[in-house]
Formats: structure tokens, C-alpha cells, sequence
């Protein structure tokens, strides 16, 4: 019976009694419920346990059906920047966040966000790919958007203890899947003046994630739209933050929607430069010679500057400069280039409002020089070519 029902009657001793005993059974009940949350599900030296418990619970993953999505693991790691100072880093099994509704983050885009990926190779051995310039991209990011930076070490530190502590979600060899790694930070102070925050937190999950390519290394088209911007060129483009993404969604959608993989952006300024495809950047390959573009609004691809070494190592040359929409009809082989896919080979370019085609693959299959590329990425990633650039970090 609900209580405004109880409390309209006439109540005699008996019902008085009931009723307080109700009401403190209510209150112990959610006094109980606390302090197990507090004890096994907010506590990191109850994290261990945590996962002892849901290890028992866990079926078996299908690493063969992974794609890009979201699979709960073990364990988060957070750390949260008050009175000018990043506190320690705290292990949390609880996946949602509890925020003030005025935080920073909600309202005015203070969030700036990182992708990298731990692969485990045949040897067994868990390797995670350029931890550093992700670290440093973060603090450059932060910095871009008036946020607290979260110091590099720390990066280093945060990223191996949440490999360690979910280190069954770290796909095996075989698969061809990899362990993503999903650092953000996010700003938290209740504020509703346009201002940077005074406080943040940064928060760090996993998620493992199948090849990029299931059915094989394949090319796929892009399309060139100019009534959209992904970023201004003195604007966030070079920086990874939410607000960049949510001006691509758009775009995207649209060029799902018409058959092709992404959206291909010129310069927002002029419209005669090439910019990035979807959420990677552009290479074009011509007499031997890697071609990228120089722009103020393009993001830092670390596998864009890994491939630049590597392209120089196999005796290519390679040039960083801005590149103008028709020299993509000299092109011999073209790619989009990023941590999700390491290279996706271009097959065309479709400029609709120019009636115009840039082709560079006629029977999907991508070329020779951007498959020996990502051939020698991934062979460094999974530890079968040796580690001359100190790239690799391994998890031990
Ligand atoms: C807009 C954009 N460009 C380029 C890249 C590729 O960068 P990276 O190679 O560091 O993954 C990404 C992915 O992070 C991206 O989101």
C-alpha cells in the first residue's frame, strides 16, 4: 500500500508501529545498498575482487564477431585535477559517471578524447603502439581548449595499469582484433559563463575491437562535398575534441547514405585544397614520392607520421605541403590514413559537383606501394619487424 494511502486513514498502534518498521527497513535497505557500492563497486582495492566475481559471470568472447563497438571490461581508470593538481590514478568498475548538470563539458565542449590500440602478438607479448605522441596530442588538445593537461608519465602509467587489469579483453593473435584505448578528459566545474573550468577529470577505458578489414586489405570510394566543413582553418581542426566530430556527423551520414566510406574534405577557406578524409588523413602516391597535406586544420595522424618514416626507410621521398584538388588525377595509389584502419586504400574520389571521378584502383585492390606501407606498420604493431623508432611499449 503506498504511504499517502496509509497516512489518509484513521492509524491505530498496531498500524503506527508497522509503519515506522517499514520505514526503517526502507532506509537500511538503501543504507545496505550504499555501502556496497561504496565497498565493491567505487573502491579500487575491491577492483580485484570486482573482476574475480564478474570473471565468473563472463562468457566466452566471440573475437571473430568483434566490430567496432562498445564491450564492458573489467575496469576503468580515473583521476580527477582539483585546486590546480591532478590527484592519483583511481581503478573504478562502474562505467557511468556522475556529473553536476552545469559541468563544462556539457555545455561548452570541453572535451578532448584520444584513440590508440595494444595488440598481442605471436610471441604472446602485448605491445601498444606510440603511447607518447598520444600523450602528447592529448596535452596539445587540452591546451587548445583551455583544459588541464594530464601529464605524460601519468598517460604512460594510466594506459599499462588498464591494459593489466583487463588483459583478457587484449584479442589473441589469430583474430586479427585489438585492444582499443579510450582516453578523455572532460571539464566538471558547475559553471554557466562561457570560461574554462577549474576542474576535471580524466577517464580512461578499453574496449576490444575487430580488424578494420574483415574480408581482406580493400579499397573503398570517398566523395568530395563542399557545402560541409569539418573544421575552420584557424580553428579546433588540429586538435582531437569532441565538438570537430560533431561537426563531421553530418557529412558522414550523407556519404553513408550514398554508397561511399566517408566524406572527402577540401580546405574550408577556399575549397581548392585537400583536408582529410572522414576521420583520417589523406596520402597520395606518385613517382615514388609519399604525399601529404600541410594544413592548419588537419589532425596530427600519429600514423600518418609513422608512415612518413617508414615510407623514407623503403626509399620513397616524402613531402608535407598543401595539395591542390587536381593533382589528385596524378596520383598512382591513394590512402586515408589512421589508427582504426592503419591505411584504408582510396579506390576513387568522386567530385559530384565537377562531374568528375578521380580514380585509383579499377579492380579494388590497392596498391603496391600502400600495401607494402601497411605491411610494415602492422608487422612493427604485432612485434614481427623489429622496434628500430622505440615505438612499442611492452605490457609486462
Ligand atoms: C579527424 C582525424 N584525422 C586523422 C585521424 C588519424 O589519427 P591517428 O593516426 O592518430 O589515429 C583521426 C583518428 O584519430 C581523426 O579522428
Amino acid at each position: 500500500m503506498p504511504f499517502y494511502k496509509i497516512y489518509e486513514r484513521k492509524t491505530s498502534n498496531n498500524e503506527t508501529c508497522s509503519i515506522i518498521k517499514n520505514i526503517l527497513l526502507l532506509h537500511l535497505s538503501t543504507l545496505i545498498n550504499r555501502v556496497y557500492t561504496i565497498l565493491y563497486e567505487d573502491s579500487s582495492w575491491f577492483c580485484a575482487s570486482t573482476n574475480l566475481r564478474k570473471r565468473k559471470k563472463m562468457e566466452k568472447i566471440n573475437w571473430s564477431e568483434l566490430s567496432f563497438g562498445y564491450m564492458p571490461t573489467d575496469c576503468n581508470i580515473r583521476c580527477s585535477y582539483k585546486d590546480g593538481a591532478w590527484g592519483k590514478l583511481e581503478k573504478h568498475t562502474d562505467e557511468y559517471l556522475t556529473m553536476h548538470m552545469a559541468a563544462t563539458c556539457l555545455h561548452y565542449g570541453q572535451e578532448a578524447f584520444e584513440g590508440l590500440k595494444a595488440f598481442k602478438g605471436k610471441d604472446g607479448k602485448i605491445r601498444v603502439f606510440r603511447i607518447d605522441e598520444n600523450a602528447k596530442r592529448m596535452q596539445s588538445s587540452c591546451d587548445g581548449i583551455m583544459m588541464a593537461k594530464f601529464p605524460i608519465e601519468k598517460f604512460k602509467e594510466a594506459v599499462i595499469m588498464v591494459i593489466k587489469e583487463n588483459e583478457r579483453f587484449v584479442p589473441p593473435y589469430e583474430s586479427g582484433a585489438s585492444l582499443y584505448i579510450r582516453p578523455l578528459i572532460i571539464g566538471m566545474s558547475a559553471q554557466v559563463g562561457v570560461n574554462a573550468a577549474k576542474e576535471y577529470q580524466f577517464i580512461l577505458f578499453v574496449t576490444p575491437v575487430g580488424p578494420y578489414f574483415k574480408g581482406g586489405f580493400q579499397t573503398t570510394p570517398f566523395v568530395i562535398f563542399r557545402e560541409y566543413d569539418r573544421a575552420a582553418p584557424l580553428g579546433t581542426g588540429t586538435y582531437k575534441i569532441g565538438g570537430n566530430y560533431a561537426a563531421s556527423l553530418l557529412a558522414g551520414q550523407k556519404a553513408h547514405d550514398m554508397g561511399y566510406s566517408n566524406c572527402f574534405y577540401l580546405d574550408a577557406k577556399e575549397k581548392k585544397y585537400i583536408d582529410e578524409c572522414g576521420a583520417a588523413n589523406f596520402f597520395g602516391i606518385k613517382n615514388n614520392t609519399y604525399v601529404t597535406p600541410k594544413s592548419t586544420s588537419v589532425l596530427p595522424s600519429i600514423t600518418n607520421k609513422s608512415l612518413m618514416v617508414l615510407a623514407k626507410e623503403l626509399g620513397m621521398k616524402v613531402e608535407q605541403r598543401p595539395i591542390p584538388e587536381e593533382e589528385l588525377s596524378t596520383f598512382e595509389e591513394a590512402g586515408a590514413c589512421g589508427t582504426a584502419a592503419v591505411i584504408s586504400p582510396i579506390e576513387r574520389i568522386d567530385d559530384l559537383e565537377k562531374n568528375k571521378s578521380y580514380i585509383f584502383s579499377s579492380d579494388g585492390k590497392p596498391g603496391v606501394m600502400s600495401e607494402k606501407l601497411y605491411k610494415k606498420l602492422r608487422a612493427i604493431q604485432y612485434g614481427e619487424e623489429p622496434d628500430k623508432y622505440g615505438w612499442i611499449t611492452i605490457v609486462e
